[in-house]
């Protein structure tokens, strides 16, 4: 297809090979004495991409031991849920996507259900004004826990070690003989020492005057609900000993999940969302995952336009992509919600005419208003992502969450794992905000046993039938834009894995009508271009922590960690 072309001024790109230079931190300084930390890494066989360095190391030993990407992901998966307690989780959810060596390809949501109690209006009050906390802190925002039939499900289809236990030990000896925490974990645990307060009624392992890096974190209730996982799997968690201390857990502060939602909660196998983007098969993940479909709705909006040329980050870039985040995001509140609930418009969102009628009125020298800019017409933020492939060719990409930063705050008396607060992922009450920004409408509105809209987009690309990239980040609503950039910047602007992970980034969700921008991610020239054609920015944090693999052009594995965190890659 002939590219679009844009008439937007393209003054000198600042040095993108230097401020790439100056980003791409090969280690984390604060943390060499803790643990090696890798942010770039390349190898001819394997490679496992994880926020923490020691669940990095588990995965690339279960690979080592002869295990595949699934059983490196699900040792991974518990592990993260010892060391980093923010997002890793046994009381969350999250998405796999795998792709075999064959070229088959699965996805799997083990994503949070709203308890069979749950009402529309569960969190408003007599006037119907929406109680902000209830959805987003406490017993009562949390959904019918995930992961742990999620891991079992894994495991039954894909394990080739065959070997559940060995997977589960190294999450059970960190948590029982315990870890040295992170400057940045330390600094995360005692910003929120007064919400383990409020939201606990006993001490929790996270409680301690003063958190500093280097100190021991040791869970030893967290221990013995992984050694009941271990040694009775799915049983372990929804059923006996584990989901008494949970509902106990529930009725001392209110909450609404039962025995019965334990016991009725099914992780299940979907068929990932695919599109083509230049030649790449897209591979992502569906519903109750808006990811998948934006993910391909953004790309394929793109697509006319030569963006190669139109340079990173430059105000033509930048505009056209805004523009085409902001029909998305539109179209995301309205259609998206859990499909086994609603009737997802699926085909039809993915249908490049009516790709084409969305972007049809994009002015390539004037930003749209997101007040005219509605869905189509039709018939901290917290999460965590890790990439694996193994030494068979098999790839695992995962997205797993609490929601917010360590969940609910709330930490199962006895059982020592957090739950998530992850009910705040539903439109609480269509037309208003989630602790995103994010507007929702009734597509996601709740429902008994219905799974929350999620932004996780977990994706695998290939190329001609061969694997390509491994991606995913945490992020909440910017989890999409972000895996969006990262693939624009290693197919259309040739970076490699190291460079598009480490490169600073923007996003727009629609609403709020602007664009966020990570410190001096665009250039201010360009940005004074960008506000004279009517966009607005609000400077922020970090957006996202991307976890990538690219095969290069060698055949190897490149893996690269995000330098917004701890996160480690390493391979063989
Ligand atoms: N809890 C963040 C998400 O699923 O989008």
């Amino acid at each position: 297809m002939q590219s679009k072309s844009l008439f937007l001024p393209l003054p000198s790109l600042f040095s993108l090979i230097a401020l790439i230079t100056l980003l791409a931190c090969k280690s984390s300084p604060k943390n060499k004495s803790l643990y090696p930390i890798t942010k770039s890494a390349i190898a001819d066989s394997a490679m496992v991409v994880s926020a923490h360095p020691l669940a990095t190391a588990i995965g690339i030993k279960i690979l080592r031991n002869g295990g595949n990407a699934v059983d490196a992901a699900i040792a991974v998966q518990f592990a993260l849920a010892v060391c980093y307690p923010g997002a890793g989780n046994i009381g969350g959810g999250g998405f796999m996507v795998y792709r075999n060596n064959s070229g088959e390809i699965f996805s799997l949501d083990y994503r949070e259900k709203a308890s069979a109690s749950a009402t529309a209006d569960m969190y408003l009050d007599s006037l119907g004004n929406v109680q902000e906390d209830l959805s987003k802190f406490g017993h009562l925002a949390a959904g019918v826990p995930g992961t742990v039939d999620g891991m079992v499900k894994a495991y039954e289809k894909f394990s080739k070690l065959k070997d559940w236990k060995n997977l589960l030990q190294p999450a059970i000896d960190l948590a029982k003989n315990g870890f040295q925490i992170t400057a940045r974990e330390a600094e995360n645990l005692n910003e929120e020492q007064d919400n383990f307060k409020k939201y606990n009624l006993n001490t929790t392992a996270f409680h301690k005057e003063k958190w500093a890096e280097g100190d021991m974190l040791i869970q030893n209730d967290l221990a013995k609900t992984l050694e009941a996982i271990r040694d009775h799997g799915r049983a372990g968690f929804y059923e006996g000993i584990v989901a008494d201390q949970i509902v106990t857990e529930m009725k001392s502060g209110k909450g609404i999940v039962s025995i019965e939602d334990l016991k009725n909660y099914h992780a299940q196998w979907r068929t990932p969302i695919t599109t083509m983007y230049r030649g790449h098969k897209i591979i992502s993940m569906p519903p109750p995952s808006s990811g998948g479909i934006a993910l391909a709705q953004l790309l394929e909006m793109v697509e006319p336009y030569d963006v190669a040329s139109l340079k990173f980050q430059s105000a033509a870039s930048v505009h056209l992509m805004v523009e085409a985040e902001r029909r998305v995001y539109a179209d995301r509140s309205q259609f998206l919600g859990d499909a086994d609930f609603y009737a997802v418009p699926q085909k039809t969102l993915l249908d490049s005419g009516y790709i084409a009628q969305r972007m049809a009125d994009f002015n390539p020298r004037l930003a749209n208003k997101s007040t005219d800019v509605s869905h189509g017409e039709i018939g901290s933020e917290e999460t965590t992502h890790y990439s694996i492939i193994d030494q068979y060719g098999n790839a695992v990409s995962m997205t797993t969450t609490l929601n917010g930063g360590y969940g609910a705050f709330t930490v199962v008396g006895g059982a020592g794992f957090i739950l998530n607060n992850e009910m705040d992922d539903f439109s609480v009450k269509p037309g208003t905000s989630n602790m995103y920004g994010l507007v929702g409408g009734t597509a996601n509105k709740i429902e008994a046993n219905k799974r929350m809209l999620s932004s996780m987009t977990p994706t695998i690309v290939e190329k001609d039938g061969k694997l390509k990239m491994v991606v995913g980040t945490p992020g909440g609503s910017t989890i999409i834009t972000s895996v969006f950039q990262a693939i624009i910047n290693v197919l259309d602007f040739g970076m490699d894995a190291d460079q598009a992970v480490q490169a600073p980034r923007f996003h727009h969700q629609w609403l709020p009508d602007v664009i966020q921008c990570e410190v001096d991610a665009i250039d201010a020239k360009e940005r004074k271009i960008l506000e004279s054609i009517g966009h607005t920015f609000k400077d922020r944090g970090p957006i996202g922590r991307v976890e990538a693999i690219v095969i290069n052009k060698n055949g190897q594995l490149h893996g690269a960690a995000d330098r917004r965190g701890d996160d480690d890659t390493k391979g063989f």
